[in-house]
């Protein structure tokens, strides 16, 4: 906590496109009246046909239902592409800037138009149509965008996975949401290491029913990949053989534009479904207010496609807006510490977007590979995926703002489509570690846990209580998990699962998950997930994860491992435990520590006491709460006593 304010600077309040008397009249009259308010700004993108009906939702148990704009036709390619070749054709949409610092290429939106209408052929061609599932499983390539919207020109719905997983992640996504096509590179390259994206595809295609019909393959180091005739093909081969002109489709708003998978409580991750109108809508209204983006701005987020932050911010809320985007390929350290400001100076970059993860980890290196780069160019900063610890936003607002840049905490989720509570830059004084207040639209509140309301200041669950058009529609396939996942916790009420405290403000603080999901390096991941790999091994029977504080990484995975009977618990098989698990879900969900556990404390009826595990990670030994329910108490003694240290 801290208690520091930073007022709006006075030219911020004058230039920006809101300032805080502005914000509070737009506020109200978006709650008070969102018909009208999102009517309005529901123009914003161009319709093939104008919606006549806004809003038309429903939270209410066994009828969650979402719908916006429903009867507009539209189309995201057209909207991100086709409507600034005329007016800004020549004006850069993407800069893309390689994994090694002699690397880097600009692509104009006319150049864009190009790329994307000869992959949609390519698409078609291979008769993906309107509402077919596309997997796209690529590096942090030019190529990636250009797949994302050849999808959304014919319609189609695209389900990225992080390149960071593993064939059996990628399988599990693959044959979910039943697509028959992917879209792959022979390698990535992150850091100066390659990553074998394509022997991932074909390892995962190899666990899959029926296979997949098609995997189209970027070259993107040459590396040699195994190639199946007739399944498989070269982008660059297939993309040369075809016209650079395919209509954009014409898709209700309500139609999916893209599935992205995400942890939850349980081990399966969940297909969050995104339509395309409201999404839209709101991914371009909010890069437009949030970030303070003018026409001429160079913004970067350093996102991965593979993340909604990515979908959100890199791709459609820029492109909407007629954006110069800047997409990274590498990592903040490589070569050097520098990189992100080197990248800054390089490009120009007057927005930059980060996670708090990537700032306590370069705070590490300390002032000097920032100041002895210019970052003249900067003018707003943000952050994103955690809470920022207000040593963290200190540090990035005096050393890398320079005191100049006001930093914009946003919070929001990949069920969330877009930013919910944040500053906007004119108009929101600034408290290090607070998400301050809520975008247009949104209705945040505070319950116990009973789902009291409660007012004023004060400290408990944040759900938020109507709809927004950015919001998920549904899980794919499976909408029951969708209403008990998010609805049935306070009834009538979204449920975002994050803990959060108001002020006498009324600004908003995150304090974090209350769920069994946690946030390592901005990632979320379900610990149920990683249970159920570490079970999976051959000498294990039982397991129990939960996070722990770390000071780079935010939370880390702390796994508690009983054996089979017979076993050694030897250093050997805690290297063995997180291989394996880095195998089965991908490198992110690496334990970080191990312990052997002879036996795990449970309740009589057996259930696991994931609390005091907690507390033992935590290193709260004195605040285990109440242990008279444990069926074994002696248990608790050998877990603190041989509790693993934080290395
Ligand atoms: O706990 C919150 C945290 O990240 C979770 C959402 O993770 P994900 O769906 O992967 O999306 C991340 C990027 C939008 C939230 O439930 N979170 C995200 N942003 C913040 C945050 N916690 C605190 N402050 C934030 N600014």
């Amino acid at each position: 906590m801290s208690d520091k304010i930073y007022d709006v600077p006075s030219e911020w309040a004058q230039k920006a496109y809101v300032d805080d008397a502005h914000y509070q009249s737009m506020y109200a009259a978006s709650v008070n009246d969102p018909d009208a308010f999102w009517g309005e700004h529901g123009k914003r993108i161009d319709w093939f046909t104008p919606y006549t009906k806004v809003k038309n939702t429903s939270f209410d148990p066994g009828h969650v239902s979402i719908k916006w704009f429903e009867d507009g036709i539209t189309n995201v390619a057209y909207n991100c592409v086709d409507r600034h070749v005329e007016t800004r054709g020549d004006q850069v949409a993407i800069i893309w800037e390689g994994d090694s610092p002699d690397e880097s290429r600009n692509i104009t939106y006319r150049e864009l138009s190009s790329e994307v209408n000869k992959l949609a052929n390519v698409l078609r061609n291979r008769g993906v149509e309107k509402g077919d599932r596309v997997t796209i499983y690529l590096p942090m390539i030019p190529e990636a965008a250009f797949a994302m919207l050849a999808c959304a020109r014919l319609g189609a719905v695209h389900s990225i996975v992080f390149g960071g997983f593993s064939p059996d992640s990628l399988a599990g996504r693959v044959a979910d949401c039943g697509s028959k096509c992917i879209i792959t590179a022979d390698e990535g390259l992150r850091g100066g290491r390659k990553v074998p994206l394509k022997a991932n595809v074909d390892a995962a295609i190899a666990q899959i029913d029926g296979g997949v019909d098609h995997v189209i393959v970027v070259r993107r180091t040459g590396g040699k990949v195994d190639m199946l005739p007739g399944r498989d093909v070269y982008y660059d081969e297939a993309t040369a053989m075809v016209t650079d002109e395919c209509p954009a489709a014409h898709v209700h708003a309500e139609d999916p534009l893209f599935i992205l998978y995400t942890s939850g409580s349980t081990g399966k991750p969940k297909g969050v479904l995104h339509t395309t109108g409201g999404y839209l809508v709101y991914a371009s209204m909010t890069h437009q207010y949030i970030f303070d983006y003018h026409p001429g701005d160079i913004y970067w987020c350093t996102a991965d496609v593979g993340w909604v932050t990515g979908h959100s911010y890199i791709v459609y809320g820029p492109l909407a807006n007629g954006a110069t985007t800047l997409m990274f390929e590498g990592i903040p350290n490589y070569p050097s510490v520098s990189r992100f400001w080197d990248v800054i100076d390089k490009h120009q970059v007057n927005i930059f977007y980060t996670a708090p993860t990537a700032i306590r980890s370069l705070m590490q290196a300390g002032e000097e590979p920032v100041k002895r780069t210019s970052r003249s160019s900067l003018r707003l900063l943000g952050s994103v995926g955690e809470p920022i610890n207000p040593e963290a936003w200190e540090w990035y607002y005096r050393v890398v703002g320079e005191e100049r840049c006001p930093i914009v905490d946003t919070w929001w989720q990949t069920e969330t489509g877009g930013i919910l509570i944040t500053p906007l830059p004119g108009a929101t004084k600034l408290k290090p570690g607070s998400a301050t207040r809520p975008f247009f639209g949104v209705l945040p509140e505070v319950v116990d846990a009973e789902g009291k309301v409660l007012e004023g200041a004060c400290e408990g669950n944040l759900v938020i209580a109507d709809s927004w058009p950015g919001q998920m529609r549904t899980v794919y396939g499976d909408h029951e998990r969708f209403e008990q996942t998010y609805f049935s916790t306070y009834p009538g009420k979204y449920f975002t699962g994050d803990g959060c405290r108001r002020d006498a403000d009324g600004f908003y603080w995150i304090t974090g998950r209350v769920d069994d999901v946690i946030n390592v390096s901005g990632h979320r991941m379900g610990t149920a997930e990683v249970e159920s790999a570490l079970v999976a091994h051959p000498k294990v029977s039982e397991a129990a994860v939960v996070g722990f504080p770390h000071d780079i990484k935010g939370q880390g995975i702390y796994a508690y491992v009983t054996l089979m009977d017979g076993q050694e618990p030897t250093e050997e098989l805690r290297k063995e435990l997180v291989n394996w698990v880095r195998r089965e879900i991908g490198p992110i969900a690496s334990p970080d520590l191990i312990q052997f556990a002879p036996g795990l404390p449970k309740t009589r009826s057996g259930k696991i006491m994931r609390r005091i595990l907690r507390k033992i990670a935590e290193d709260q030994f004195e605040s285990l709460g109440d242990t008279s329910t444990l069926a074994d108490p002696g248990v608790v003694e050998d877990l603190i006593h041989n509790r693993q240290n934080k290395r």
